[in-house]
């Protein structure tokens, strides 16, 4: 259940909340970690022991043995991660429970169950081997796991495809249309060998469908990848458009993007990667050199921050932030360790250990 915020932690100040923020750190010592999405706001990242894309802070929570607390700044399923990763006893906690993401919403698990009957039923003679982005709740990765497939981040998304491709195979993608696509091209996989599909529009009320009538909507020749049509609202709303502009408002500025755009953007920019990778990629280009980023404002600012010999400019000129993400602020941060300070655990993640162990396997294979 969500524990909200007590209303006097959003009447205290800057300087209040950052000197709180380190004595209650301090007070914790080596008992709490806390780690860091890269597209946490400033003020939050500040306080991060760790700072990571999805991949790196997975390791990082598996290899986090010491800590009895992880106090986790980045969204839902990245703290779901991290309480399947680490051990019984460690206590995984999100600030703000409602920090959620709307792209692993787009996929629930009786419609995924239902999807895969379907396709099973078509194809009977074809391996089907489920992969989803991590960016996706803990019971569609346990859905992966007891069905023989794996997870994947956008760092690791090609050499995941890589494993597992081949003949009589189909891989079905969850949730990301657009990861799956950039991803399944890149593995040369056919445009025409590729199949979209449509989720049920919960907020339509749309009801489970006849499964005759979506075996029908299948080709007759087995697709080599099937994609769930999930998106991320951050990343679809960079264009094609957009990098056109940006082109000729800037001559020779190069255009970096995340796997999570459509393909005409990730096809038409000059370099694409995960967060970690554009991070690298911008932070190792030469002085004076021009960047558009195609990805979370906080980090393009916090890039341009941090590079003030480039020229670095958000590809979107109109903000682009991640809602969910930006939940987390430093009243929350403080509130979850004073608790924590006075033994008290605030919005605790708890995966179920049945979801946990099947979860576990998908992202093991991984
Ligand atoms: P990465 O951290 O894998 O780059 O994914 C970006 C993202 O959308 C996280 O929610
Ligand atoms: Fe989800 Fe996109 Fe936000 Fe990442 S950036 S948490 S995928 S909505």
């Amino acid at each position: 259940m969500r524990q909200v915020l007590p209303p006097e932690y959003l009447d205290l100040g800057t300087e209040e909340l950052e000197h709180r923020i380190q004595q209650a750190k301090a007070a914790l010592r080596k008992r709490v970690v806390i780690l860091g999405h890269h597209y946490q706001k400033d003020e939050v990242i500040r306080f991060a022991d760790y700072r990571g894309d999805s991949l790196k802070l997975s390791q990082l929570a598996a290899r986090e043995r010491e800590a009895e607390y992880i106090v986790f700044c980045g969204v839902h399923f990245m703290a779901e991660t991290a309480d399947i990763l680490t051990t019984a006893e460690q206590k995984v906690l999100l600030p703000d429970l409602a920090a959620g993401c709307s792209m692993a919403d787009m996929a629930d698990i009786d419609e995924v169950e239902e999807c895969w009957d379907v396709i099973k039923g078509k194809y009977p003679d074809q391996e089907i081997i489920p992969i989803t982005y991590v960016n996706s709740t803990a019971e569609i990765k346990a859905f992966c796991g007891r069905k023989g497939g794996m997870t994947c981040t956008s760092s690791n998304a090609r050499a995941v495809f890589e494993k597992v491709i081949g003949e009589d195979k189909i891989i079905l993608f969850l949730p990301d249309e657009h990861l799956g696509r950039n991803t399944g091209l890149e593995c040369e996989i056919e445009a025409e060998e590729i199949f979209l599909w449509e989720r049920r529009e919960q907020d339509r009320g749309d009801q489970f469908e006849d499964h005759e009538m979506r075996a029908q909507e299948l080709p007759v020749i087995a697709p080599r990848l099937i994609l769930w049509n999930g998106f991320c609202s951050v990343h679809q709303r960079f264009t094609l458009e957009q990098i056109n502009r940006a082109r000729t408002k800037y001559p020779g500025i190069k255009v970096i993007v995340h796997p999570e755009c459509e393909h005409t953007v990730v096809a038409n920019s000059d370099l694409h990667g995960s967060t970690e990778y554009i991070i690298e990629t911008v932070t190792r280009a030469p002085a004076g050199s021009s960047w558009a980023i195609g990805t979370e404002i906080n980090l393009v600012h916090r890039l341009a921050q941090e590079n003030p010999d480039k020229k670095i400019v958000c590809l979107n000129e109109t903000v682009c932030m991640c809602m969910s993400m930006n939940r987390i602020h430093q009243p929350h941060l403080l509130w979850t360790l004073e608790n924590l300070v006075q033994g008290k655990v605030v919005n605790q993640i708890s995966v179920p250990s049945e979801i946990a162990a099947e979860a576990k396997l998908a992202l093991e294979r991984m």
